[in-house]
């Protein structure tokens, strides 16, 4: 495995100096954590062996998760997928990057077993973040990265989550906070229609409207196989976390628990909960109010999901998946 040291501070502003330097550490086989318009990702270049096991080994990523892969030009991109997939590719880039939409495509055969777990399928995106495109061309080629957090614990949308996570040994780009603040939206192609295989903020009914595509929802146990980080528990901080619906419930369960807990609800709420700890529920502020109740120690976290939260299945299915709600009871997260 390649030893790559540096002397510098761990926690890098986005200069320009500093991104010839990312540059330089992914092409000697070095991570670096990068930041994008979603979240932070934990990046190495996909020809580099020794790199993308080091991603898996830091995050404590299980074996069989791919990872996405991020391009800063339609040409990577193409270079990554069979020629077939380069006219359906070319017609939901056109629309959507850059941008928080990942395309699983079938690959082309050079592409390391490492990124894609064994299956003949790749995701690719290319981010709206400047600083994170930058990068990318500093590295000379696209970079792997899946989010820059221990598995299982919520994405980091600061470099500060970042090092919470990884400790001071990966260099982290500062982009400041993330924009988007949750993942990116995945799809699949199947016959010409598109499977969401992790909602979003790019929606269902934006990528039908825009790509002129059909949209199915990944329902069946097949489709959901077909990307496996649905199946693991994610974005998890340490305290368990109730979900309800009214704010009656939510008054009932701080009686019930104490007050310290952290609701996590709508502004328009807040005065409800006075002498409480409360918090924001929204896509943007999510993780970082999570790791915020980790950070205050408190016993539970309850979140009022009321009928608005129909609107926002990509922030239901993460507060879902951080309760531990719908997915397997798979222990290798
Ligand atoms: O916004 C994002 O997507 C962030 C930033 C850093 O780009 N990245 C991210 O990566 O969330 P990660 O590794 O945490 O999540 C990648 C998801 C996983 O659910 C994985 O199973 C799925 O994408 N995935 C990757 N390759 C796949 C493939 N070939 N087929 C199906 N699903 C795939
Ligand atoms: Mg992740």
């Amino acid at each position: 495995m390649a030893s790559v040291r540096y002397t510098c501070p761990m926690i890098l502003t986005a200069s320009s100096e500093n991104i010839s330097l990312a540059g330089r550490i992914l092409r000697e086989e070095g991570l670096v954590a990068i930041p994008t318009e979603t979240v932070y990702g934990l990046a190495a270049r996909i020809d580099s062996e020794s790199a993308l096991r080091m991603i898996f080994a830091v995050k404590g990523r299980p074996a069989d998760n791919p990872l996405i892969v991020h391009v800063a030009s339609i040409e990577q991109a193409h270079s990554l997928v069979l020629p077939a997939e380069r006219e359906v590719l070319d017609r939901l880039a056109a629309e959507f990057w850059p941008g928080p939409l990942s395309i699983v495509l079938r690959k082309t055969p050079g592409l390391s077993d490492l990124i894609t777990c064994g299956l003949d399928t790749v995701a690719i995106r290319m981010p709206h973040s400047q600083i994170a495109m930058s990068i990318i061309e500093a590295a000379g080629g696209p970079l792997a990265a899946p989010s820059a957090n221990r598995s299982g614990r919520p994405s980091p949308t600061t470099a500060a989550h970042v090092e919470a996570d990884l400790g001071p040994g990966i260099v982290t780009v500062d982009g400041g906070p993330c924009d988007v603040g949750i993942e990116s939206t995945v799809v699949q192609i199947k016959d010409g229609l598109i499977v969401v295989l992790r909602p979003g903020m790019i929606s269902a009914e934006t990528l039908a409207s825009r790509s002129g595509l059909r949209v199915s929802d990944a329902k069946s146990t097949t489709d959901l196989l077909a990307s496996p980080g649905t199946r693991y528990r994610h974005y998890s901080p340490t305290a368990p976390i109730e979900i309800v619906d009214t704010v009656e419930d939510a008054l009932e369960a701080v009686r019930s628990y104490g007050t310290n807990t952290m609701i996590l609800a709508r502004q328009t709420y807040h005065a409800l909960f006075a002498g409480c700890l409360t918090g924001s529920l929204t896509e943007h502020d999510l993780y970082s109010e999570l790791r915020r109740a980790d950070d205050l120690l408190v016993d539970r976290i309850v979140v009022l999901c009321d009928d608005t939260m129909a609107g926002k299945p990509a922030l239901l299915n993460r507060v879902r998946k951080a309760a531990g709600i719908g997915i397997d009871e798979d222990p290798g997260t």
